[in-house]
């Protein structure tokens, strides 16, 4: 296994060792959420009882072909704990998350959950978020009148690049499991986190963004000395 694949691993099987029999859980989405869901599969194979919700259709697929059980939000109204990956995620554990796509039922899922814990290899920890592109979830309808105010906002708020319409292939923009479109705002930093999720969410056609901000109370952040518990009070 390639040695950012083991460090993945590494960080989800400590946040495995956090899950109680009985739990009612969220599943995150990306390459390191995936390491987490084949080693609860294992632990389901082995008898240990948990209802799950995926936060996307990939997950669900995961899960499914390893019989974990399944459920969704209208019959669970609370999730004990999610357990997701992070594209950035700073000393605060506010995160940047969405480079999968999946950030709308990543959100819904974690802010209906109890505790959001992240997994990560070292490489994701930053100490100001935006290095990594923030995605942003808009309606498909008026594309065109939304990036534009979204390119003014993005630019008020000290945005470096550009705007970029996320892809599936060449010429095909890429789609969420929502039917909506992303578009990849390219930052350098951002400086004012929150002003810029107020800022974002006034947009009429924007769905959402892939700021996480005081979501996530407990992440597993694995280096090569080791796996490091991180902890906020988010209260
Ligand atoms: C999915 O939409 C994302 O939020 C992922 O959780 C995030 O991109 C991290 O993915 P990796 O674990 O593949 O880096």
């Amino acid at each position: 296994m390639a040695m950012s694949e083991d460090l993945k691993r590494q960080a989800a099987a400590m946040a495995l060792a956090d899950v109680r029999p009985g739990m009612r859980l969220g599943l995150g989405t990306g390459s390191t959420a995936k390491h987490f869901v084949e080693l609860l599969g294992e632990k389901v194979a082995a008898g240990f009882d948990c209802i799950c919700v995926p936060t996307s259709e990939v997950t669900a697929r995961q899960a499914l072909s390893l019989n974990i059980p399944l459920s969704d939000l209208d019959t669970l109204d609370r999730l004990d704990m999610t357990i997701d990956g992070a594209d950035e995620l700073d000393a605060n554990l506010n995160l940047i998350k969405g480079g999968g796509g999946a950030l709308l039922r990543e959100k819904i899922v974690a802010s209906a959950s109890d505790l959001m814990v992240v997994i990560a290899d070292g490489s994701k920890l930053v100490e100001t978020l935006g290095r990594f592109p923030l995605p942003i979830e808009v309606n498909r309808f008026g594309l065109g009148a939304t990036r534009r105010v979204v390119a003014e906002v993005i630019a008020a708020h000290g945005a470096e690049g550009d705007l970029r319409l996320r892809e599936a292939t060449a010429g095909s923009p890429f789609m969420t499991d929502g039917g909506h479109l992303i578009l990849d705002a390219f930052f350098g930093r951002i400086s004012d986190p929150e002003a810029l999720s107020r800022d974002l969410l006034d947009i009429a056609g924007v769905v959402q963004h892939g700021l996480f901000l005081k979501m996530c109370k407990k992440a597993y952040v694995a280096t090569a000395d080791g796996v490091k518990a991180l902890s906020v009070d988010t209260n």
